[in-house]
This record gives structure tokens, sequence and C-alpha cells, in this order.
């Protein structure tokens, strides 16, 4: 059946949801589903802009093929060519080798790494400050390098003030009938999930999101189309706040996160003791996490979110308990900064797990460790309630 959808004068969402993945890019748990969205722009000349992941790729063409109806397909726009928005590209060639892919240079050097193009399909490629006219539209493109890929290209469509953002305002979860972020609770329901998106996604490349909002803020902009999640088409001004933090790598808020291993339960027990103290001292909305029960993408979401991190971390095989090692060199790959940190090391005959933590967290920028770190062997000890409720006091004092 087609599910197109008409979300403006001439221009249908055509994308679809998969509620079946379990994890996005083979790594990413989706318990909420993902959607992969594409738009059909049916003016005096027809234009495609993106395709979606092979998954979905059936619904795709369904709807594609239903509304363009006995109508030619005039132009491809390919603003991204990772492979969950550039899959069905061939399939859409086969049924409109007449249509000229409009991408970046970039993007028409790279989708030929990922799929075969035959030879006299045409290429129309657009930079910064080209256009593309299809009747009533304009898509006026705006180049968008590293939000997440090179060769990624946005587009403001100038009549009806429509921003095509590529991955950027995107997040996990799969559409419900519902294609606007003001048709669901969004902050509530929504926002999580947003957040681990764009911090796993596309958190490494802050400093490019911020060229992009710098270019969006010169626009005048009445919706929003990423290539996931819902439509912005209202009050978008506080999810782009959050991207301008997200993407600065200020914390949203100036709250804990406590990340803890534990192989046995005595490092976990010691890290719920020191929760217990900061929440009797007035600390609320406490997070924390087994960095072995909890997927790392969740949280490196909310060290994003948080301004302080405190890290439970033993020793194993002579260094760092090697789930908590992932976690935090996964929060550097994503060039986390501007964060303080505490540390508890736990080792049975040679604790050096807080010097491994250390010469993670020296490669990182603005990051300050709150002292002294604390150590203990194997379990910890009454005796050493009060190290942990002098830390306590150091953490409050600092937040
Ligand atoms: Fe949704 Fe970078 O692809």
């Amino acid at each position: 059946m087609n599910t197109s959808r008409l979300i403006k004068d001439n221009l249908w969402y055509i994308g679809a949801s998969d509620r079946r993945l379990a994890l996005f890019e083979n790594m990413m748990p989706v318990p909420n589903g993902t959607s992969y969205n594409s738009y059909l722009l049916t003016d005096e000349k027809t234009a495609l802009l993106d395709t979606v992941d092979q998954a979905v790729s059936a619904q795709f063409l369904e709807n594609l093929t239903s509304v363009l109806g006995q109508r030619k397909l005039d132009y491809i726009v390919i603003h991204h060519v990772e492979p969950d928005h550039l899959a069905s590209l061939t399939e859409v060639l086969v049924r409109y080798p007449e249509a000229t892919i409009v991408c970046s240079l970039h993007a028409s050097r790279l989708m030929k790494q990922f799929i075969d193009i035959p030879e006299d399909i045409k290429f129309q490629v657009v930079k910064e400050g080209d256009t593309l006219n299809t009747g009533k539209h304009t898509l006026n493109f705006v180049g968008a390098q590293m939000v997440h890929w090179p060769e990624v290209i946005v587009s403001y469509e100038s009549t009806e003030k429509i921003l095509f953002s590529a991955d950027a305002f995107g997040t996990f979860g799969a559409l419900g009938g519902n294609l606007f972020a003001d048709e669901v609770e969004f902050d509530s329901e929504w926002m999580p999930e947003a957040r681990r998106y764009y911090t796993n996604i596309v958190g490494k490349y802050g400093f490019q999101v911020q060229n992009l909002l710098k270019k969006a803020s010169a626009l005048d902009i009445a919706m929003i189309c990423p290539l996931h999640g819902p439509v912005w088409r209202k009050d978008f001004a506080k999810f782009i706040e959050k991207y301008d933090l997200w993407s600065r790598y200020e914390p949203e808020c100036r709250e804990i996160l406590i990340v803890y291993g534990s192989m046995y339960g005595h490092t976990e027990s010691a890290a719920a003791v020191l929760a217990g103290l900061l929440a009797d001292k007035g600390c609320r909305n406490i997070k924390m996490f087994d960095v072995s029960a909890t997927h790392v993408s969740y949280i490196v979401s909310e060290s994003f979110r948080c301004s302080h991190i405190i890290l439970f971390a033993p020793t194993y095989n002579g260094g760092l308990y090697p789930p908590m090692e992932n976690y935090l060199l996964d929060i550097k790959a994503h060039l986390l900064q501007n964060r303080t940190f505490t540390l508890i090391e736990n080792g049975s005959w040679a604790p050096v797990s807080g010097n491994a933590v250390r010469n993670i967290l020296a490669e990182m920028k603005n990051i300050t460790i709150l002292e002294p770190a604390i150590t203990f062997k194997s379990s910890m000890k009454d005796t050493q309630r009060n190290e942990l409720e002098a830390l306590a006091e150091t953490i409050v004092k600092s937040i």
C-alpha cells in the first residue's frame, strides 16, 4: 500500500520506518526503531530528495511510484550517501534511468564506491550557492561537510522556506503516523533518543555542526525536513538550542552521571554509597550506569548532557576494566570536553585503573579532575566512608 503523505503543497513524505532493526550501524540499539525519511517534490519538474535504507526499500519504492504515477522523475537529489539513505538508489535508477542525480562532487565519487551506477546516468554536480529550480520551488544548496560525512550538502527551499537538513536534526525512533514533531511528546519522549542519535552519530563533528548552525541562522526557516525522525514546522528554537549546546560540547545541566564497572558488586556498592551521599546533600536527578549492563551509546549521550562524571573503575589485566575503557575511548572519540570528572579506582593487589583513566582524560580538552581520587582494594571498608563523604562535599561544591 502507498503510505506517502502530503506535507506541503507539492511536497510528499515518501520514507518509511523500520521497527525490526536491532542495531543502528550494527552497533547502537534502537528499541524504538528508526525512520528513513525521503521526500518528493511534484512541481513542474519532479525531484526525489534522498532514498532510504535497504530494509524499507519496498515501501519507499511503492510510495515513489504511486505518487509519481505516469510522471517521469526529473531529479534525484542526494544530500548524503551513507547507505541508510543511498541503498535504494540502484532500484530508483532501474525505474527512472532518465533522472539526473544532483549532488556534491564528493558525493558523486563516494556513491560509486557503494553502488554501481550505469555509465549513462546523468549527474549535475552542485556546491554551496548553486540552485535547482523545479518550477515553483528552488533548492538552494548549502555545504554541510562532515555533518556527518564529508560529501554532505543540505538544501534550503526558498519558496516554502524548508531546510532539507540531511542527518542534522534527526533522531532515532520510528514514526507512527504523526510526521511532525509538534504532534508528538518530543521533549519528554523523543529528546533522549534525539540526544543519543546526535551524540553518537554526529557528536564528533561539533565544529562542523556549529558552521551549519551559523549558516542556518541566516535563513528564514519555516520547516526542517531531516533524514531521520519527525519533521519540524514550529517551535524548533529549543531543539536548535540543544544542537548548539551539544556541538559546543557544553553540558545541558549541572548534574551528576555515575559510571561504574563492577565484576562482583564491590565497586557497584561503593558507587551506590557515594550516590546516596550526594543525594543526601541535595543533588537531584543523579544518573547511574553499570558500564557492562547499559549500551555505551546511552552513557555517551548522558555524558553530553551532564556536567559532572564520576567514574568507578576496576583494574583489569594490569590496566583498565575493558568496558570502562571502551566507554572512555568512545567519549574521547566523540571529542567530549568541558567536563568535570571524579575518579575512584579499585584493584585487589595493584590498583592502576586510576592512572589508566587519567591517561585517557589527558587527551581530552578542558577536563577538570576533582582531587583527591580514591583508591580501594577489592572492596570499600567503613573506614573509608569519610573519604567518600569528603569527596561528595568536593563534588557538591563544584556543582
Ligand atoms: Fe543517516 Fe549519516 O546517515
